[in-house]
């Protein structure tokens, strides 16, 4: 679905918005459907043209399937309700209205996934963050879990709302051991280190920091916003995988046998929490 966040906003309007409006209501008056005298019909005429206009504008083959709403409110509201179940990833901007950003936030409560790309101060959006966004979100972890599967594994979590410290920790919490990152080795995807630069983080990372703070150490050479970067949420983060080590070769060897990345991002050692060295 694409979104033109327009017509609310723009100003001057176009001279043809003025001359329609005062043809309606000078000229025409009545209320479409109502009725079958003269202006009534006209009004029709009216409304069924701007369906017409709507339907080439977007290609849809039926008119009578454009559907108006009385706002933009009520018409995002119908779009997303009408068309996001639990489990769907949606890719929004940071400088999305309320009108939009409203109804995602409810239905992220609802097990849709949302992933804001945020933008910079000046107001840009960087369409490779935002395909890199995408790509990510559209990888499955089906493929990967077989491999994994195949090698045998001690615990595996997938990275998604509480980032990979919260799932790290959880992880480690639950098997008794401490995890310990290392922050070169770490995969990120395209423009995320430049957005941690600008300190751009989506809300979650500091509900997460919040959540996890005490159950991480940091080393001390590690950047505040890389620990930023490290509690923001992912909307599909891929799979943490723990492993004998013995077993790791075998394990890469089939991930690029099938074109797959994978990263070694640290150990388990004895102890509890994480650490992030
Ligand atoms: C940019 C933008 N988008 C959406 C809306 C919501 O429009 P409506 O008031 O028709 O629901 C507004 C309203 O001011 C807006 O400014």
């Amino acid at each position: 679905m694409i979104y033109f966040d327009n017509a609310a906003t723009s100003w001057p309007k176009p001279p043809g918005v003025a001359e329609a409006m005062v043809h309606f209501i000078d000229d025409v008056g009545a209320n479409r459907g109502r009725s079958a005298h003269r202006l009534a019909v006209e009004s029709g005429r009216i409304v069924y043209g701007a369906r017409e206009a709507v339907a080439e504008l977007f290609k849809a083959s039926d008119p009578l399937r454009v559907v108006f709403g009385h706002n933009v409110t009520e018409a995002l509201n119908l779009a997303l309700r009408g068309l996001l179940h639990a489990g769907d990833h949606v890719v929004t901007s940071s400088m999305e209205h309320n009108s939009m950003m409203r109804p995602l936030r409810a239905l992220e409560e609802q097990g849709v996934e949302l992933t804001v790309v945020q933008c910079s101060p000046e107001g840009l959006l960087d369409p490779a963050g935002v395909e890199a966004a995408v790509q990510s979100m559209k990888k499955l972890n089906r493929d990967a879990a077989h491999l994994i599967q195949q090698v045998g594994a001690n615990a595996c979590t997938d990275i998604t709302g509480f980032a990979l410290l919260g799932h790290g920790y959880e992880m480690a919490e639950k098997s008794g051991v401490r995890l310990r990152f290392h922050v070169e080795q770490l995969p990120f995807v395209e423009g995320a280190v430049q957005y941690a630069d600008e300190w751009l983080f989506p809300g979650g990372t500091c509900k997460n920091e919040q959540a996890y703070e005490h159950k991480v150490h940091f080393a001390p050479t590690i950047p505040e916003e890389m620990q930023q970067l490290l509690y923001t949420p992912e909307t599909s983060g891929g799979l943490l995988v723990a492993l004998p080590a013995d077993r790791l070769t075998r394990l890469t060897g089939l991930f690029a046998d099938e074109g797959r990345p994978c990263w070694i991002v640290g150990e388990v050692t004895e102890g509890e929490g994480v650490e992030v060295a």
